[in-house]
């Protein structure tokens, strides 16, 4: 028998996006609902964001921007063993949403499944995946995140319906031996004593409507910067690094004055944040692998940058990963 103990990484070898092609600006908003562009831009920083057509879903996003990621790994997609879909807006409560992508990109010998962690989604389903590829039972996972918050807004409440888009953005996380590459910790929290700060009104178990989406934006921006702060400097701390060691940082993109916030307290230069958050809005567990695609596009990223991506988001729940690219 073989002794010998594989050391795997975790490296993302390909990243995709996909958007709603319908744009919709603060200015349309105001039609809409009584708001100002300044009153969004100012409080926000968001000017535009993506709103997803009927025939356009989280699933149908999600595999878009799979295809995507597939093709810039330069695999097949017979070569995915495993896809994990963060989300909370699925096509339907089951089965998992994972699994229709599963069934558009033709693939049946994988196993895919939904993670729901909301706008923290992203980094507890890459969290997920990393840990497979380091147990030797993965080579090549899928990791997205896709959403369609619109479904969930109620449009007649100006203090959230300005806030959120959809999208979707997925990554090829691929195993790897003898690398320093790769991702080098994850760190994930929960604390569910403040699940009425931001939640949805519906769900099979309690109500028969889907429900809209509920915030107590005051409430859930003191804890982002506080919950997001810690979390920078426990993997800072965890990987003996300080801030300046860090090249990008990949935040979810939740409102410019969080990052801002967040970027004060830790000591971080914003020049090396990636923003998208003023042309897709909060896309929940889709912003973190849409900004990291708009940042390998721009070719921002270069191979042996420390990344770190973070998130937070209802439940709470907040998390980091920290890659060196
Ligand atoms: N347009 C115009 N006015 C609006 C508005 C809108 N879209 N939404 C709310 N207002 C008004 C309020 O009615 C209130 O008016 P009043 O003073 O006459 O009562 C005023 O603006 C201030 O509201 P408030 O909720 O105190 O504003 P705020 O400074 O806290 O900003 C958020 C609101 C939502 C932008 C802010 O709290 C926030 O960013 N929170 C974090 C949200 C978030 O990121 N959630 C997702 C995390 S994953």
């Amino acid at each position: 028998m073989d002794k010998k103990i594989k050391s795997y990484q975790s490296v993302i070898t390909g990243v995709g996006a996909s958007l709603p092609k319908s744009i919709v600006t603060n200015k349309d908003l105001t039609m809409r609902i009584d708001t100002s562009e300044e009153w969004i831009v100012n409080r926000t920083g968001i000017e535009e964001r993506r709103i997803a057509s009927d025939d356009e879903t989280t699933s149908s996003l999600g595999a878009e921007a799979s295809k995507i990621a597939i093709k810039n790994a330069q695999i097949e997609n017979s070569e995915i063993d495993l896809i994990i879909l963060a989300t909370a807006t699925p096509d339907n409560t089951f089965p998992a949403s994972a699994t229709l992508i599963q069934s558009s990109l033709g693939i049946d010998k994988c196993y895919a499944y939904d993670i729901q962690a909301v706008c923290s989604g992203f980094v507890f389903a890459l969290e997920a995946a990393d840990n497979a590829i380091k147990a030797g039972n993965v080579k090549n996972a899928l990791v997205i995140g896709s959403e369609t918050f619109s479904r969930i807004l109620d449009w007649e409440d100006r203090g959230t319906c300005v806030l959120f888009g959809d999208g979707a953005g997925a990554v090829v996380l691929s195993s790897k031996e003898g690398t320093e590459r790769g991702i080098l910790s994850n760190h994930l929290h929960s604390d569910g004593r403040y699940a009425d700060l931001l939640y949805v009104d519906g769900g099979p178990s309690t109500s028969s409507k889907v429900g809209f989406l509920k915030m107590d934006g005051q409430g859930v921006f003191k804890h982002a910067v506080k919950n997001l702060s810690a979390v920078i400097e426990e993997a800072l701390e965890y990987n003996n690094l300080s801030v300046d060691d860090i090249d990008w940082f990949i935040p979810h993109q939740a409102n410019i004055r969080i990052l801002e916030s967040v970027a004060k307290k830790v000591g971080l230069s914003q020049d090396k944040i990636i923003i998208t958050v003023q042309k897709h809005a909060n896309t929940s567990a889709a912003s973190i692998p849409l900004a990291l695609f708009d940042a390998v596009q721009e070719d921002k990223i270069k191979k042996g940058d420390l990344v770190l991506l973070e998130a937070m988001g209802g439940g709470f729940s907040w998390g980091s990963t920290l890659i060196r690219w």
